[in-house]
């Protein structure tokens, strides 16, 4: 088997077509004993705040039928931490690192930028607008044209121009298209999509909701038809803004339907808690299934089910 898995992200080059999605692996460092993490076409860490947080009460984590339901809560170091820990190791290890920040306001997303700036190592930004479990929905950012677009335009304003930003969109919205086109026209230079669903799960013996939030993120094989679809009519819409797609891709096959529908690379979540070597053996199933089809690349297939009407 001869083919290409290499791709892009825009100005960003990738060896390999499968990063980690943002919330699943950490800072990366907790998948090196399954793999070399510097094969990857990158990791994108956890989203990080300006300042340590602890997240959302447990339980944090449901079942669901073809998912799970998270309510994290966006815990982590906050920024100082995590460039002194995480990004270090990543960039001694030679890892494709795209740090994915959350703020809870514009001017926290700014500070954040500012930050990391003129930190080495920093392949792409991905700007979470989208997280479902904040305290409000008025935090929810990417569903609303003028705040997803405010946070994007200051994050542009602080960051370089070298660096793309990555605005990682919710499905929770009437119409991915139109906040789409808002976040570009902003100054993001790509789009992850999609982040999780807001969903709920009910304890009927205790008869209140089952995790300590409320409310959760469902991801998995349940979303990802939402994710296809959502993925589709961006491409459909702004076929030259390059899309890392993501949402309950579990093989090499579900990783081509996303191609397909106009994804240029994937990042693989929920199913690395049950297989931890995940990215790269759908890296590896990918290949396979573009060579029985006749493919020579990834490159050649991005968007190709738009071709046929
Ligand atoms: O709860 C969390 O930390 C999840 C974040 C996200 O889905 O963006």
């Amino acid at each position: 088997m001869s083919v290409d898995l290499s791709t892009s992200l825009g100005s960003l080059k990738l060896s390999a077509p499968t990063l980690t999605a943002s919330g699943c692996a950490a800072a990366g460092r907790e998948l090196a004993q399954f793999g070399d993490v510097s094969t990857l076409g990158g990791v994108v860490t956890k989203s990080i705040m300006l300042n340590a947080r602890s997240g959302r009460p447990t339980p944090r984590m449901a079942e669901t039928p073809s998912g799970m339901l998270n309510s994290i809560g966006l815990q982590g170091p906050g920024i100082e931490q995590f460039i002194e820990k995480d990004l270090s190791w990543l960039t001694e290890n030679g890892v494709t690192t795209i740090v994915s920040i959350a703020g809870g306001s514009v001017a926290e997303f700014g500070e954040l930028a500012r930050r990391l700036r003129d930190v080495p190592g920093i392949a792409a930004l991905e700007v979470n607008i989208s997280c479902p479990n904040v305290e409000s929905r008025g935090q929810v950012f990417a569903c609303n044209h003028e705040s997803s677009s405010d946070v994007i335009r200051t994050v542009r304003s602080e960051w370089n121009d070298e660096t793309p930003i990555l605005a990682k969109l919710t499905p929770d919205v009437t119409d991915i298209v139109s906040i789409a086109q808002s976040v570009v026209e902003a100054g993001a230079n790509g789009l992850s999509m999609i982040n999780t669903l807001l969903g709920m799960v009910i304890d009927v013996d205790a008869m209140k909701p089952m995790l300590g939030g409320k409310t959760g993120g469902l991801s998995g094989p349940a979303i990802r038809p939402v994710a296809v679809r959502a993925v589709y009519q961006v491409h459909a819409a702004l076929p030259d803004t390059p899309i890392l797609g993501m949402g309950g891709i579990r093989n090499g096959h579900d990783a081509l339907e996303f191609l397909a529908a106009g994804a240029s690379a994937l990042s693989i979540g929920t199913v690395v808690f049950g297989d931890p070597s995940a990215p790269w053996r759908i890296a590896r199933e990918l290949g396979e299934e573009l060579d029985k089809r006749g493919y020579q690349s990834v490159r050649e297939v991005i968007g190709k089910a738009h071709q046929a009407g």
